[in-house]
């Protein structure tokens, strides 16, 4: 294993899953949305104010790869819009191993409900807008990952320990 990295929708806990797993396979962890960040020395909400979505994703790609290309084995979770980018779906399937952590509506509304970093989600009708990204993005989250895993419900552990006792991710390790 190179790289193994967690894509899904906001709120469907790829941080703090990454983070689990990380330290369960002692290798490094990095959150793409936090090495954006930093390297950019401003929030994502204040990237997507100042700059625009487009700007954004590109900086997504630059850094996805700048990750991606370190020698290190890691996790690396990524933000719920990365997959999106054909070309970074190519970049995933050449990196190692991909995972969909697969989230409802309802859990998203739930765990996001005081949450007011995510720009894509500053709209009056939040559900609606989750509903409608779910159904564009399910099918590309699916084509991007080597397994699917649903996370409604579930504990942490349980969701690492899946993860860990896949068996197509134990002859890519
Ligand atoms: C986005 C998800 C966010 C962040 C940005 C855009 C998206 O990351 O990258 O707000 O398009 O789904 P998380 O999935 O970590 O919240």
């Amino acid at each position: 294993m190179k790289k193994l990295v967690l894509i899904g929708y906001m709120g469907a806990g790829k941080s703090t899953v990454g983070q689990a797993l990380a330290k369960r396979m002692q290798v490094l962890f990095w959150d793409l949305d936090a090495y954006i960040e930093e390297k950019q020395k401003r929030s994502i909400s204040e990237i997507f104010a100042q700059d625009g979505e487009e700007s954004f994703r590109q900086l997504e790609t630059k850094y996805l790869k700048e990750l991606l290309e370190r020698e290190e084995d890691g996790v690396l979770s990524a933000g719920g819009g990365l997959p999106l980018r054909k070309e970074n779906r190519e970049l995933l399937k050449k990196a190692g191993y991909t995972v969909y952590l697969l989230v409802s509506k309802e859990t998203v509304l739930e765990r996001l409900k005081e949450d007011g970093s995510r720009p894509l989600l500053q709209v009056a009708d939040r559900e609606a807008r989750i509903e409608e990204m779910l159904r564009i993005r399910h099918p590309i989250y699916l084509e991007a990952a080597n397994i699917s895993i649903v996370t409604d419900g579930r504990t942490i552990e349980e969701i690492v320990e899946e993860i860990l006792g896949n068996s197509y991710f134990g002859k890519n390790s």
